[in-house]
């Protein structure tokens, strides 16, 4: 169970971070919705609050296709959200072509791995002093090894490949992150939640994007999963894959120790962080 503060979501806009949003403030947690655009944030921050009946809920925007944004994001949550018990990185993106955001990385890695990277690493002091807390990294059962020679895709970029190896960087990084947290303080968790109808599909080749509708379930079966994750309605250990809503094995290539670090120390060095 996470403690009294504020619950961070981001991609909150739609899918799967709009649903828990609801869910959530539905259930009375203070929630902070991170959006890309502030038209939408204020749209959708309404709908939020009138259908979860919670007036605590706030908003922020960041658009992490820039990591300058992504720093900024969390020095403002550190310095005005007081405590922050949970942190869910629900953001994300599939993109059928090589396009580079503003710091000149390719956007699957950029977006889906390494700004909740960033993010997460600016805010633990925070979440540590907010104990007890909860990272929740929203990834999927990947087994693509991510090509740490060429992690923009600059000798080969083919983008299933790139959006598997983004979310094996979700895993990499909530394994590597559990080991150096103390549990008692912040719990890791990387879940999966199931096929969802949501725009992430949108850039995806017409036939697996039908195929996928077909087998997909309402993002709000999902939501409602990842709620009780992070309140604890289910029993999750501490740098756990959950799968739904049960604790599963998690992909063999994000247990390989030495991947987890390499990652690690890869994305530090892009982001200018410490490389430990
Ligand atoms: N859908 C599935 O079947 C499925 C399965 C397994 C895992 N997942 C994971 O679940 C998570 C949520 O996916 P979803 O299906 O709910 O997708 P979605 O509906 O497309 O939502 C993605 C969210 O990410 C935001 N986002 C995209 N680019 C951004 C940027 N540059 N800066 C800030 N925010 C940005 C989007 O904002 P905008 O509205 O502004 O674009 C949106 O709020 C993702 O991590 C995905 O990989 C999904």
């Amino acid at each position: 169970m996470a403690g009294p503060g504020i619950t961070v979501v981001t991609g909150a806009s739609g899918g799967l971070g709009k649903a828990v949003s609801i869910e959530l403030a539905k259930r009375g947690a203070p929630v902070l919705m991170v959006f890309r655009d502030l038209a939408r944030a204020e749209v959708v921050t309404r709908e939020v609050t009138d259908q979860s009946g919670n007036t605590s809920v706030k908003l922020a925007v960041a658009d992490f296709a820039s990591l300058d944004d992504v720093r900024r994001l969390a020095h403002d949550i550190s310095f005005e959200q007081g405590a922050v018990s949970t942190l869910i990185h629900t953001a994300g993106i599939y993109a059928a072509k090589r396009r580079l955001t503003m710091d000149g990385l390719e956007s699957m890695f950029a977006i889906n791995h390494l700004a909740p990277y960033v993010l997460t690493r600016l805010l633990l002091p925070t979440l540590e002093r907010s104990a007890p807390a909860k990272v929740v990294l929203v990834t999927a059962p990947s087994s693509t090894r991510p090509d740490l020679a060429d992690l923009q895709g600059v000798k080969r970029f083919r983008p299933l490949s790139a959006f598997g190896a983004s979310k094996m960087g979700n895993l990499l990084f909530a394994f590597a992150l559990a080991r150096r947290v103390d549990p008692a303080k912040v719990n890791v968790h990387a879940f999966h939640p199931g096929l969802m109808k949501s725009d992430l599909t949108r850039e995806m080749p017409g036939l697996l994007r039908g195929f996928l509708r077909l087998v997909s379930r309402s993002p709000e079966k999902a939501g409602a999963w990842l709620a009780d994750l992070v309140t604890g309605k289910i029993a999750t250990p501490h740098g756990s894959f959950v799968a739904m809503t049960k604790v599963a094995k998690p992909p063999a290539v994000s247990q390989d120790r030495d991947l987890q670090e390499e990652m690690w120390r890869a994305s530090a060095s892009l982001a200018g962080l410490p490389l430990d």
